[in-house]
């Protein structure tokens, strides 16, 4: 979900409703807005997009302070009761809030005794009345007497006809930053909302509350001491966050990677040690060097990608790597072990899921570093170092290049870590050189659109799809099949080639084509076998391939070449056609490319 929020000499109405705008990509089932005009506090919220939400607003709405929310509903479903903000029963006091409130039935089942009528299925409303029944002399007190009886994540942001001029906000598990302007301030759930009219924010930070009025602000925690945050200027280019002429911000995405790539590789490769240079990940080589194995957590595509970088670590470095879904790892007690490199994956770096399992980690005395896009975000800062991607701002919910600059982001970390044990200076180099190639390359594929679009017709009437590929191969399979689903809504699953004879073989037919990831290494042999075991009962084949790989003797086989690269580094490159062909599909079945439903850019709750 997305909080927006604006309070100074203009109209609040237009700054909500524009931030609402750029925040939609965090959520978009329904919108709302509350503005405290001359005549009191005024709601107006609307199921869909924030373009529904205008069509219900008066034309002239107009109000020095307010608050703004898109929403990804958790907790009862889109509508327009459900969709923020919330108000207390007498209408003064307006919430809205991301994140989950977990003693909300208690709390409701309380109000409700009290005589206090609920009228939303939302946790959040009994915020608007906790806050709305307090008689402190503040609002900042009343939103502390509030927040006392609940337990839970959140980031909020609340007005009081009490107090105009002023808006209260608080974090705790959800992302919140404030834009410092001219006699204006500005809150959003992220610096996308606030970036059109300030590069001046500050981050709050959990358990930190702030007071914003026009003329400034106050942070302070729950027991009023001030934490006395300072604002920070951040280097987002407003221009970035526009569709350009693409269609979509998927398609503007995809095809700006080789620019995004060759930013994130200035000044990181080393070619006189033949090494990768990560200062942020704040360890010298001898550091680098204790350290007997790597986990990755992420999750989502992030989780795939950390598993393709874990067998590049493998390769590389020698040492046993691997990944898991951070959304399971804090539930399983995991065994965090002090010589372990845990590397926390993620664009947004406000993943919940993502961001409770390094806090995890660190609580038992392990070693996390991020792997993530968003400078300032809460998984970058709590994490001791790490690479950040510069892939840039990723509006699409479908991530693309992100995804790829967490995969080159592996490479690099690989190939430090293999430096630091037993890959020699001139397999160092051979791999300095791979990472270099790689901008040219991902540029070569995606000039090759047109074809990848061809083959997309031929697959877009599928029900149903297999993506295979084995070892190094596999992550890729994983990934392409996920890009499919989310975007195309097909149903599409990822299986280990080698795993097909053991049971979904059952269900090849002509109906059941299979996205295959078949690279010129050495198990190529066994990918061709797995080929034939297909097309042999009927099976159609998209084979993402290498030019030197011979498929004569296929029956009903398709290819994309994708260029060469090293054995390691090609699991990066044979990512691209599978971006390519799920936007393809899902395009000529009219998807909605950049906001798949049901799903949400950053899913900050668990
Ligand atoms: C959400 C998105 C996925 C994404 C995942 C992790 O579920 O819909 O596309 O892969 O979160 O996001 P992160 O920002 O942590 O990479």
């Amino acid at each position: 979900c997305g909080i927006v929020g604006y309070v100074g000499g203009a109209n609040a109405v237009p700054v909500l409703l524009e931030g609402l705008t750029r925040l939609e990509y965090r959520g978009y089932d329904s919108a709302g807005v509350g503005v405290l005009t001359a005549n009191g506090p005024k709601v107006f919220r609307a199921v869909g997009r924030v373009r529904d939400l205008e069509q219900v607003l008066p034309k002239r709405l107009t109000g020095k302070a307010g608050i703004g929310h898109t929403r990804w509903a958790t907790h009862g479903p889109a509508t327009e009761a459900n969709a923020h903000p919330h108000a207390s029963a007498d209408g003064r006091t307006l919430v809205v809030h991301n994140g989950i409130i977990d003693n909300s039935a208690t709390l409701r089942a309380r109000l409700a005794a009290d005589g206090v009528t609920l009228t939303s299925d939302t946790d959040t409303e009994v915020l608007a009345h906790l806050v709305g029944a307090s008689t402190a002399a503040t609002l900042e007190e009343r939103v502390i007497e509030a927040l006392a009886q609940i337990t839970g994540t959140y980031a909020i942001a609340v007005v009081d006809a009490d107090f105009p001029g002023t808006i209260v906000v608080a974090r705790q598990g959800s992302p919140l930053i404030l834009g410092v302007g001219e006699r204006e301030m500005f809150i959003g759930s992220d610096a996308a909302a606030l970036v059109r009219h300030t590069s001046s924010v500050v981050h709050l930070d959990d358990g930190e509350l702030a007071t914003v009025t026009a003329t400034g602000f106050r942070t302070f925690t729950a027991d009023q001491a001030d934490t006395g945050k300072q604002p920070e200027q951040i280097d987002l280019v407003a221009d970035e966050l526009e569709v350009g002429g693409h269609a979509n911000f998927m398609h503007k995405e995809m095809l700006e990677q080789p620019a995004s790539l060759r930013r994130m590789l200035s000044g990181r490769l080393d070619e006189r040690f033949a090494t990768a240079r990560l200062d942020g990940l704040g360890l010298d080589p001898r550091e680098l060097r204790t350290f007997k194995r790597v986990k990755a957590i992420g999750c989502g595509s992030a989780f795939y990608v950390g598993q393709l970088g874990a067998t590049m670590i493998e390769d590389l470095a020698r040492i046993p790597a691997d990944a898991e879904a951070a959304s399971e790892f804090r539930y399983r007690n995991p065994i965090i072990e002090p010589d372990t490199l845990y590397v926390a994956v993620s664009q947004s770096g406000e993943t919940a899921d993502t961001l409770f399992a390094v806090r995890e980690i660190q609580r038992k005395g392990g070693r996390v570093v991020g792997l993530v896009n968003v400078v300032g975000s809460s998984i970058a800062r709590e994490c001791d170092g790490g690479i950040y991607l510069h892939a840039g701002p990723e509006i699409s919910v479908c991530s693309t290049k992100a995804l790829t600059h967490m995969a080159v982001g592996f490479a690099l970390l690989a190939l430090a870590l293999g430096r630091v044990h037993d890959l020699s200076y001139a397999e160092g180099s051979r791999i300095v050189r791979g990472i270099k190639a790689i901008p040219d390359q991902v540029q070569q594929i995606v000039d090759g659109e047109a074809r990848i679009a061809d083959l997309a017709a031929g697959l877009s009437d599928a029900q149903s799809l297999f993506f295979i590929g084995r070892v190094r191969g596999y992550p890729v399979a994983r990934e392409g099949a996920q890009k499919l689903k989310e975007i195309s809504y097909q149903h599409a699953e990822a299986y280990q080639s080698s795993e097909l004879k053991h049971g979904p073989l059952a269900l090849i037919s002509p109906e059941m084509p299979t996205v295959a990831i078949v690279p010129d290494d050495e198990l190529l042999e066994r990918n061709l076998g797995a080929l034939h075991e297909v097309t042999a009962r009927g099976g159609e084949v998209l084979a993402v391939t290498h030019e030197a790989v011979e498929l004569a003797g296929l029956d009903g086989i398709q290819r994309i070449d994708v260029p060469r690269n090293e054995v390691e580094l090609d699991p990066i490159l044979l990512m691209i056609p599978l971006q390519l062909l799920a936007f393809h599909i899902a395009t000529r079945l009219g998807r909605d490319i950049d906001r798949p439903r049901n799903l949400a850019k950053s899913v900050t709750v668990e």
